[in-house]
């Protein structure tokens, strides 16, 4: 079974942008923390990191008929993109959301999340540790469904 963690606009800067918030760690460490839990689980794993839009769009549509399921952080564009909350509700396969930061802890125009709207979940403001909470979460959704398949 295979997830695809997808990662939106500023997040290859981790590590870098203000770490008070988003904390100290890079991506490529996140990365490599999900990577192991998932293959505990066998799990399959891909990475993708992008500043645009449409290109998070591309890579959800492409995940039809190849993942199991998406784990991603849409960084800004949570708040803003229509088109991502869109291919998320059309991509038929569960997708949950993660945030660093508490959202709604911070200013008005992130507390909105319009991709979080159209995700199975959303986990937000426990750091790098949301990701590791995101995966556990997916990776039982995917777990569930499965077996309801094989009924
Ligand atoms: C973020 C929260 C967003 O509001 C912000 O624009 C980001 C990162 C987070 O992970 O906390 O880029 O998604």
């Amino acid at each position: 079974m295979k997830i695809v963690v997808i990662q939106g606009p500023n997040l290859n800067m981790l590590g870098h942008r203000d770490p008070r918030i988003y904390g100290p760690m890079k991506l490529e460490q996140i990365h490599q923390n999900i990577e192991s839990v998932a293959k505990q689980n066998n799990f399959e794993i891909d990475f993708f990191q992008s500043n645009f839009e449409g290109e998070i769009v591309d890579k959800i549509q492409e995940c039809i008929g190849v993942a199991d399921g998406i784990l991603i952080n849409p960084a800004a564009y949570s708040h803003t993109s229509i088109a991502i909350a869109d291919a998320i509700a059309l991509a038929g396969m569960p997708v949950v959301e993660v945030h660093l930061s508490n959202i709604f802890a911070r200013e008005d125009f992130r507390k909105q999340s319009y991709t979080g709207a159209a995700s199975a979940g959303v986990i937000t403001g426990f750091g790098p540790f949301g990701y590791h909470l995101g995966l556990l979460s997916l990776m039982q959704i995917i777990t569930e469904l499965k077996a309801k398949q094989e009924k």
